[in-house]
């Protein structure tokens, strides 16, 4: 999510796919408990689950997987963002609902985390 749309990560083909131009950081931050810095923070990072895809194998044990999965993933944007200089926060206080409705997120996939990235004020 930037102020020039919203765009979804393809892994197959590590690329981008614009979703919409819409700068939907407004009501994104709206939808984080009105935190203000996701309105005005460059980009922010989104990371959806699709949990079936793990708890079919792994049953109830994979919604922590999930998770996990999610940890490592964030944590490599907070060393790259670290590695270019800029700063980056972990959000977790948001509405799952409404960041689904603002995003137009399809059914099966949840919103359930983000990590904001910008800027540090020096
Ligand atoms: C899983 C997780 C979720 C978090 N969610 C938020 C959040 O929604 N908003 C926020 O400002 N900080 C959030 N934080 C960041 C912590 O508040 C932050 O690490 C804490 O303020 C300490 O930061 P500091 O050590 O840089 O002062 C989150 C941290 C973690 C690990």
């Amino acid at each position: 999510m930037t102020g020039d749309g919203f765009f979804q990560y393809l892994p197959a083909k590590h690329a981008l796919e614009k979703l919409t131009d819409e700068d939907l950081r407004a009501p994104l931050a709206s939808a984080a408990w009105g935190q203000e810095f996701v309105e005005a923070a460059p980009l922010t990072l989104v990371f959806t689950a699709k949990f079936s895809k793990t708890t079919n194998r792994y049953g109830q044990r994979g919604v922590r997987y999930v998770y996990m999965e999610a940890g490592h993933a964030a944590q490599n944007v907070h060393l790259q963002a670290e590695a270019l200089g800029l700063g980056s926060v972990a959000v977790g206080a948001f509405d799952d609902a409404s960041v689904s409705n603002v995003l137009s997120l399809p059914d099966h996939l949840e919103p359930i985390y983000m990590v904001v990235v910008g800027y540090c004020r020096s």
